[in-house]
């Protein structure tokens, strides 16, 4: 695994997003003080999540209004069918680590 520096964790308040550009752009979500990491691209269409709106571990597309849940990557309501990729979260002191080469679908 390689984890990468994104930011302090004063950085996302609750309930915000922020997208982290590569290669496949990730979003990172601070749910309650737990930072979670899904891909930045509904798996709807080709658009971002991070700006989406936050509801307790849910996040929605802001385009067709999709739910996914930022622990599991599942969808919580249509119109996607497709669970999104999580990426793994390392908090160090008040840095927030991401492997961004480790994007996986839940099991
Ligand atoms: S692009 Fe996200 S719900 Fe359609």
């Amino acid at each position: 695994m390689a984890f990468t520096h994104i930011c302090m964790t004063s950085d996302i308040a609750v309930g915000e997003g922020l997208r982290i550009e590569h290669e496949e752009p990730v979003a990172l979500f601070n749910v309650d003080g737990t930072f979670l990491a899904v891909q930045d691209k509904c798996t709807h269409g080709d658009w971002s999540l991070a700006e989406g709106y936050v509801d307790g571990d849910m996040v929605e597309c802001t385009l067709h209004m999709a739910k996914f849940c930022l622990r599991t990557g599942k969808v919580c309501a249509p119109p996607a069918t497709q669970p999104l990729k999580l990426y793994p979260v390392r908090i160090e002191g008040n840095n927030v680590l991401v492997d961004l080469s480790a994007g996986a679908v839940a099991a």
